[in-house]
């Protein structure tokens, strides 16, 4: 699973970096784990890439639920 953290202005002061610790505390075998340059869609952040695909209003909060979809679902 690669998973791309976007760490630009907007989406850090939403709290990026509180996602990143969210998902280190998952302990998901195989992480690859990337911060990313802005997306683009800074009114939409937080903003993450799974194994390609970009998920908007990512939060601390429901960040771990997002990732834990994807695992069940195959990735
Ligand atoms: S700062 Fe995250 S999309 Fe722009």
């Amino acid at each position: 699973m690669v998973i791309r953290i976007c760490m630009g202005s907007s989406c850090h002061l939403k709290g990026s970096y509180e996602v990143v610790e969210k998902i280190k505390a998952l302990n998901i075998e195989n992480l690859q784990l990337y911060g990313s340059l802005c997306f683009g869609k800074c009114e939409k952040g937080i903003n993450i890439e799974i194994n390609g695909k970009l998920i908007s209003n990512v939060s601390p909060e429901n960040v771990q639920e997002i990732v834990k979809k994807f695992i069940k679902e195959g990735e």
